[in-house]
């Protein structure tokens, strides 16, 4: 049910900060007719009563079960939109390799607006049952097919950002698949830019558009510049890879005598609503920079352990004051889940704390205070993902949007077994560590179900 205007009383659950998890039992939550939420009232609130007395009689009130949990939507930072058909293929070859014999020749598909209509439409439909309420989507190079993605995000109503891969150079992208001149790359995103923005669907600006260089090594210092200066202008989101692996890495400091995060940042793009994917092999002098400028990291804690050559070392970022949030990377992580992206983040930060290699002595073989907690993992899916978007998603908070998640955890067919568990972040971190598609009993984007 839409829950514009409505009253709503149950338990929610929320971690606007890192490590530290809030839970509003028994709560009262308001949310008025544009999806915003407009007043909560924590059981022990004054004016809770006449609030929800007030609801009741207005015929607005609506209560949900003990077993509901309510807890934002999950934000999913990188998505690569056309992947999907590849979702779990294609993962024995290093990144270069990878992108060469499987990826471009998929992405190069999407010239054929039909098979991007049908696969995008599964795509959307696939990630808002997985309760990503916010997706941050690469398109492809293609300018219809890209904007079948930002209307199919439209119609069924998810929050996205939506960008037209920008890849012109002809060293390293194939001919068949890539922008013809560094002019056609910033033209072709200007023209997305306005596409999105003037669509008559889109008058609450729920899908935004994003200038989205593929990474370094797939373009021209023209397409990089004149990108940075479009995104200065159109005061957009920008997204791209950074320090992703070994090779990518050192490709850019062979070409550009620097380090991605400091190339990018003289092509004008590091700002606060930049995101670069993966950012695993960062120097010092980066990790400064990405404070400065409030660039914030979708860290891939899957497509990592494939791609990355080492595990991002999330809890010193995260300690240093970068923002980082999740992204399941489709298809370079084979899952479309954040849930799941949340789970390996855990995970890869304890092996990260305990060590990967037994024949090495225990002291030998890890970095101390590097794992983090399911509160933690929590927050970078859901609150962590609205901060580094610069947007009022991902907390239960007034004026934030409610994009959220009605989580039954006592669904039959769901894989969360309570076993009398009442206590409510224990409930959580049973949802964090074992939920699935069927404990996600509804999704709300800016109090829409979805
Ligand atoms: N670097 C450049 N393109 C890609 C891509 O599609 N996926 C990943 N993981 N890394 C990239
Ligand atoms: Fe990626």
């Amino acid at each position: 049910m839409n829950v514009r205007g409505k009253t709503l009383r149950g338990n929610f659950i929320h971690a606007p900060q890192a490590s530290s998890v809030e839970a509003l039992t028994d709560c009262l939550l308001a949310v008025d007719g544009s999806g915003r939420i407009a007043a909560i009232y924590p059981v022990d609130h004054a004016e809770r009563e006449p609030a929800e007395n007030a609801a009741r009689q207005a015929g607005n009130l609506v209560e949900f079960g003990e077993a509901d949990f309510l807890v934002p939507g999950l934000i999913d930072l990188h998505v690569h939109a056309p992947q999907y058909p590849q979702l779990g293929l294609a993962l024995d070859e290093p990144l270069e390799v990878w992108l060469e014999k499987y990826t471009f020749p998929l992405e190069s598909r999407y010239a054929d607006p039909e098979f991007a209509r049908q696969c995008y439409s599964q795509l959307v439909d696939d990630l808002l049952r997985n309760g990503t309420t916010t997706a941050a989507y690469f398109g492809t190079v293609h300018q219809e097919a890209t904007r079948i993605l930002a209307d199919i995000c439209i119609e069924k109503g998810q929050r996205a950002l939506v960008g037209k891969v920008a890849m012109d150079n002809p060293d390293s992208c194939p001919d068949d698949y890539r922008d013809r001149s560094a002019e056609e790359s910033v033209s072709g995103t200007r023209a997305l830019i306005d596409y999105i923005r003037g669509h008559p669907g889109n008058r609450e600006n729920r899908v935004l558009p994003v200038v989205t260089p593929r990474f370094i090594p797939s373009c021209t210092d023209a397409a990089l510049a004149g990108l940075g200066a479009l995104a200065a202008e159109c005061g957009c989101h920008i997204q791209t890879h950074c320090s992703e692996s070994d090779w990518a890495h050192a490709h850019v400091l062979d070409r550009h005598g620097m380090t991605d995060a400091a190339s990018l940042d003289r092509f004008r793009l590091l700002g606060r609503r930049t995101i670069l994917a993966h950012a695993t092999r960062l120097e010092e002098a980066d990790w400064k920079r990405l404070c400065v400028r409030g660039s914030a990291i979708a860290h891939c804690p899957l497509s990592n352990a494939y791609f990355g050559d080492a595990v991002f070392p999330l809890r010193a970022a995260l300690a240093r004051g970068v923002h980082v949030g999740l992204g399941t990377d489709i298809s370079g992580g084979p899952t479309a889940s954040v849930l799941e992206s949340a789970r390996m983040a855990m995970a890869a930060s304890r092996i990260l704390q305990s060590g990967a290699d037994p024949d090495r002595a225990p002291g030998d073989r890890n970095r101390p205070n590097s794992a983090i907690d399911f509160q933690t993992a929590f927050h970078l899916a859901t609150s962590a993902g609205g901060t580094a978007l610069d947007l009022p998603i991902g907390r239960f908070e007034v004026g934030y949007r409610f994009d959220a998640l009605r989580i039954d955890a006592a669904a039959p067919d769901g894989t969360i077994r309570l076993f009398g568990t009442t206590d409510a972040i224990s409930v959580l971190q049973k949802i964090v560590h074992t939920a699935s598609r069927p404990n996600i009993a509804d999704v709300w984007v800016d109090g829409v179900r979805v």
